[in-house]
């Protein structure tokens, strides 16, 4: 289980200004359901990335990959933020300068309450067009099994960052800008294995900033972090707001 530090204690009740900056990954989301990339029973288990998450799969075969995808948004749209999802969007509540950095596409940081997120991966619930770019926060045929075409001719994909392709540039720059300045960085429920993401806690321990790491197993961060809370987001997070006058 996990303990939580003085010094952590110090840091996060010492002052409401104090630099907090959180960047998530699938694990969060275990808890409600969601499932992970690279778990025992993770989507990558069953998958392959390169199959699926990438513009050529899309390309040569559209139907499996949007199947893929409307599978994955029926599990989200059946499940609920759990306690650390609401716990970050309390801590964003009762803190004056705090920044939440996600990797996951699923959006239930939003759903917890979370204003201020920063998806640098996109959000699956939202779609665009190949061709035109156009937008589409519901779909033509919301059951469509096949990927819809848009009214320009174009297929319809979702707005997620596939595998190659370039991160949405002004909410990367945001994400380096706040890890740059953290007081404290939590890096929660990652493999911190896919850069870009994988470089923000780095940088903000290089910048100064107090590295806390809580997952349920160790990652190639662990060493590296000041504090590593062992256990699940779900569990750990709501009781760190507790010991530290945030609940
Ligand atoms: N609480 C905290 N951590 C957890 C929990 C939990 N309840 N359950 C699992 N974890 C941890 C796992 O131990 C693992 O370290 O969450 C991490 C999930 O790692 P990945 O499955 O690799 O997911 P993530 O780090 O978000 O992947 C990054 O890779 O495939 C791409 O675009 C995809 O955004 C994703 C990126």
């Amino acid at each position: 289980m996990f303990s939580i530090s003085r010094e952590l204690k110090t840091l996060l009740s010492g002052s409401p200004a104090v630099r907090v900056v959180v960047l998530t990954g699938a694990g969060i989301s275990a808890e409600s359901g969601v499932p992970t990339f690279r778990g025992t029973d993770g989507l990558w288990s069953k998958f392959k990335p390169e199959e699926l998450a990438n513009v050529d799969a899309f390309m040569s075969n559209p139907d499996l990959v949007w199947s893929w995808y409307q599978h994955r948004r029926e599990i989200i749209n059946k499940v609920q933020p759990n306690e650390g999802h609401t716990s970050l969007a309390r801590m964003e509540e009762k803190l004056a300068d705090f920044t939440l950095i996600t990797q996951n596409v699923d959006g239930l940081h939003r759903r917890a309450g979370s204003r201020n997120v920063l998806e640098l991966h996109g959000n699956i619930l939202y779609n665009k067009c190949i061709k035109c770019s156009k937008m589409y926060q519901t779909l033509p045929d919301e059951e469509a099994k096949s990927a819809p075409v848009c009214e320009c001719g174009g297929r319809i994909r979702p707005d997620v960052v596939w595998f190659g392709e370039m991160l949405p540039q002004q909410i990367l720059q945001s994400a380096f800008r706040a890890a740059e300045n953290a007081a404290v960085f939590f890096s929660i429920g990652t493999s911190a294995l896919v850069h870009p993401a994988a470089s923000l806690p780095v940088i903000a321990k290089q910048r100064g900033a107090y590295l806390v790491e809580i997952n349920v197993e160790t990652t190639v961060l662990t060493d590296y972090a000041d504090e590593f809370l062992e256990g699940p987001s779900g569990e750990v997070l709501p009781s760190l707001m507790k010991e530290c006058g945030l609940a």
